[in-house]
Order: C-alpha cells, then sequence, then structure tokens
C-alpha cells in the first residue's frame, strides 16, 4: 500500500490559483467538444510582436544560452531604468533592478525575503488573486481593505491608516488594478503618500503590470513617481507580460532598495536562478524597440471595453462601472444571488454531469431540480452551465457578489458570451 505524502504546513492555506483553474476546466470542456467560450483569460490574445520574436531568435543563434547573472543581464537592466526615466520619471541605478520570471516571480521573491511571521500586509480588495496566498506562503497576515464600488473600487486614504498597525511591512497598490480596472489618479496617489510619510515603518509595493492598458483620459502614474520622497520604501513593480503581450516568456522586473533587491536576489539565486536567457534578450528588444504594439493594444481593449461594457449593463440583473484600465469588467451580478436556477435542461449540465461521472438517472433528477444561487461562485457555474460562458467569481478576488469577465478575446466571441448570458439572466428572472 503506498503511503500519502504529508504535505506542507504551508501549503495547507493556500489555494491553487481560480483563474488559471476556470481556464483550464473551460478548455477541458472545450476540448470535449463543448462550445464554450472562456472570458477567464488574464492575458492578450494577440502574439508577440516579430520584432521581439526575432531578437530571441537570434539570441539563440548568438548561443545567449547560458545562465546569466542572477538579476538580469546588464543591457537589459539599463533599458529598465531607460524605460522608468522616461516614461515614469524616475531614476533608478542598474544595482537597485532585478528581474524575475514575470512580476509574479519579483512579487513572491519581495515578500519571501522580508516578510516574518506575524508580519502584516495591507491588500486593497478587490485585488489580484495571488496576493493573498503569497502572503500565506511567506507566513505573513494579509490585512484586507474593502474598497467600494460606489468608491470606484478605490480606498480612502483614511481606510488605509486605519489598517495601519505596529505589525504593518507592506501595502501592495496595483493600479489599474485586476479585476476592477480602477487607476489611481495622481492626486489620489498623493494623499496614500500624506499617510505613509506618517508611517516611516510601512513599505509600498506598487504593482504596475498594467501601466500601458489605461483608457480615455486618465494618465498613468506611480507612488515612487509622485512622491519621491518616499522612494527608499517603494518596490515598484512591472513586466512585460501585458504590455507586450509576452505572459509565456515570463520576464518581469522590480526597482526599488538596493538593500530589498539583494535580499530578492538571495531568493532567487537559490530557487530560479534568472530569468530565462532567451526571454532577457527578447525583453531587452521590446523595451528598446519600436512601442506601436502598446498604443495598439490598448486601443484594442478600449473598444472592447466600450462594447462589452454597453452590452453587459444592456443585462437585467447586471451592472457593471467602467474600468478606466487593464482588460477585465467586475460585473455586480449580486441581484441574482438569493435566486433559483433550474438546472438539468441545458447542454452544459449534461456537460457537467459527465464531467463529474454522474449516473444517467441523475441528469433526469436534475431537469427537475431547482438550485439556489447563494454566492458569485454558484453564479458563475450557473453560466457555464446553461449559457457555456466561463467567467471567474469574485470570490476569487475577495469581491463576493461580482464575477469578472476578460475582454482578452475577440469581439465576435465577447458579443455571443454577451448574448447567451443576457438569455440566461433572463431565464433567471423568469
Ligand atoms: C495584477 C497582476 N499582477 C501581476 C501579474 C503577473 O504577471 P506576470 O505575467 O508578469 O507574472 C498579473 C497577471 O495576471 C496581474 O494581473
Amino acid at each position: 500500500m503506498s503511503k500519502k505524502m504529508i504535505l506542507s504546513k504551508r501549503l495547507q492555506a493556500v489555494k491553487p490559483s481560480p483563474t488559471l483553474a476556470i481556464t483550464a476546466k473551460a478548455m477541458e470542456l472545450k476540448a470535449a467538444g463543448h462550445d464554450i467560450v472562456s472570458l477567464s483569460a488574464g492575458e492578450p490574445d494577440y502574439d508577440t510582436p516579430d520584432h521581439i520574436k526575432t531578437a530571441a531568435k537570434i539570441a539563440i543563434d548568438e548561443g545567449k544560452t547560458k545562465y546569466t547573472p542572477v538579476e538580469g543581464i546588464k543591457q537589459l537592466k539599463d533599458a529598465i531604468c531607460a524605460k522608468f526615466e522616461r516614461e515614469n520619471g524616475i531614476s533608478y541605478k542598474p544595482n537597485e533592478i532585478i528581474v524575475g520570471a514575470g512580476a509574479k516571480q519579483v512579487l513572491f521573491n519581495a515578500l519571501l525575503a522580508t516578510i516574518s511571521a506575524g508580519d502584516e500586509v495591507i491588500v486593497l480588495a478587490p485585488y489580484w488573486v495571488s496576493y493573498v496566498d503569497m502572503v500565506e506562503l511567506a507566513e505573513g497576515k494579509s490585512v484586507i481593505v474593502h474598497c467600494k464600488e460606489e468608491n470606484g473600487f478605490k480606498p480612502r486614504a483614511s481606510e488605509i491608516e486605519k489598517a495601519i498597525t505596529p505589525a504593518t511591512k507592506w501595502l501592495i497598490i496595483n493600479s489599474p488594478n485586476n479585476p476592477t480596472g480602477a487607476t489611481y489618479n495622481w492626486e489620489e496617489l498623493v494623499e496614500i503618500a500624506e499617510v505613509l510619510r506618517k508611517h516611516p515603518n510601512v513599505y509600498v509595493m506598487t504593482d504596475d503590470i498594467y501601466e500601458h492598458i489605461i483608457f480615455d483620459d486618465h494618465k498613468f502614474c506611480t507612488l515612487a513617481q509622485v512622491d519621491p520622497s518616499l522612494k527608499s520604501r517603494i518596490l515598484t513593480i512591472n513586466g512585460m507580460s501585458k504590455s507586450y503581450a509576452m505572459t509565456g516568456w515570463r520576464v518581469g522586473y522590480g526597482a526599488g532598495p538596493k538593500e530589498i533587491i539583494d535580499a530578492m536576489s538571495i531568493i532567487q539565486s537559490q530557487s530560479t536562478s534568472n530569468a530565462c536567457s532567451i526571454s532577457q534578450y527578447a525583453a531587452l528588444a521590446a523595451l528598446n524597440g519600436p512601442q506601436d504594439c502598446i498604443a495598439e493594444g490598448r486601443d484594442l481593449f478600449e473598444r472592447r471595453r466600450n462594447m462589452v461594457l454597453d452590452l453587459v449593463n444592456n443585462i437585467d440583473g447586471l451592472s457593471c462601472k467602467k474600468p478606466s484600465g487593464a482588460f477585465y469588467l467586475l460585473i455586480n451580478c449580486s441581484s441574482f444571488i438569493g435566486s433559483s436556477g433550474r438546472v438539468g435542461d441545458g447542454v452544459g449540465s449534461k456537460v457537467e454531469d459527465k464531467m463529474v461521472g454522474k449516473e444517467e438517472n441523475m441528469v433526469e433528477r436534475r431537469a427537475v431540480a431547482a438550485r439556489a444561487i447563494l454566492s458569485s461562485d454558484d453564479f458563475c457555474s450557473y453560466l457555464l452551465e446553461k449559457a457555456l460562458v466561463a467567467a471567474v467569481p469574485g470570490e476569487a478576488f475577495g469581491a463576493p457578489g461580482y464575477i469578472r469577465i476578460s475582454c482578452a478575446t475577440s469581439e465576435a466571441l465577447l458579443k455571443e458570451a454577451c448574448d447567451r448570458m443576457k438569455k440566461t439572466c433572463f431565464d433567471l428572472r423568469q
């Protein structure tokens, strides 16, 4: 009899990424022949620009296939410093930069390098799914500040201040935000900076990964630029994934005080060593090459946001505030919570039964069953079952009562998904 491995205590409080899980479930259903429209993706649906791919091919041919320095190749760190200077008006030295396998690894390294058991991290909800679990893995404690929809899903500076305790190590700011699209303007960051100046032990991670996906007349700004006096307490995190359609290449970077960068470098040296050498040369070409893809991506996502926002706000029972950045819509579905959905008469119900290996007669029993929708998680399952549309439940983002859909798919599929959701929501209302 095989013995079961006892997994670490550290792991027990951590969930696998729900967005990746839903994407996988939707792909599985698709592969089984079901006409699923997946709105769960967190990556641009277009390809990496050709000049970036060419740079990677050249790097391979030139034998740039060895380990690199842990913090990244010198040329890329120089290009990152130039990017900060050019786009954000912030001066960093190369020894204040670290390149990792995606912004995700940079965030993870930073938390692992600085958090001890009991340290607190202020996380603003709705939040990106991974912050809370990463803090957990680092044995810290997330202190959640809930940002209300009526405040544009942004915190008041006073709410942040209330959450600060002697144990607070970090505040994480993500603008434009995943999942809400909320983007902080200069004045809002000034107000947050005023609070931080009163609390010199609190450090800030700004996750700027959606910097370039920003709409209308909103202008991106980041805390180290808004208040340079705080720069010695700020880790500015960014990456290639969203701006340059390079999610699979895995390149992200952090810029901040040398002692934090050095500490992160120790963690990285004992885990992944360095970001993929070839991807680093690709990232170099992206930062130093033509920047047209950035404006093209932004325009595309703005057009889609406009279209989907109209369609969603036309669905009785759903509502959505206009996001000012990123490529998601966080939709309020609370009016359906507490309602009763009939299951079993749609293609999707049979799909689900097959997936979980239920008996034939179960399909019939379910055909007459009415299932209560008690959460946005239930609402998402219902959408998957009835509309064959995959969305992510708000619970994953600390936002129960909401679902997140991604605009990183074609306009035709987005329209089809909204039509299906409209029909399903209409039926649910009857
Ligand atoms: C807010 C946020 N931060 C960080 C990341 C991670 O990006 P990367 O691909 O650079 O690891 C994501 C990816 O979805 C994200 O949404």
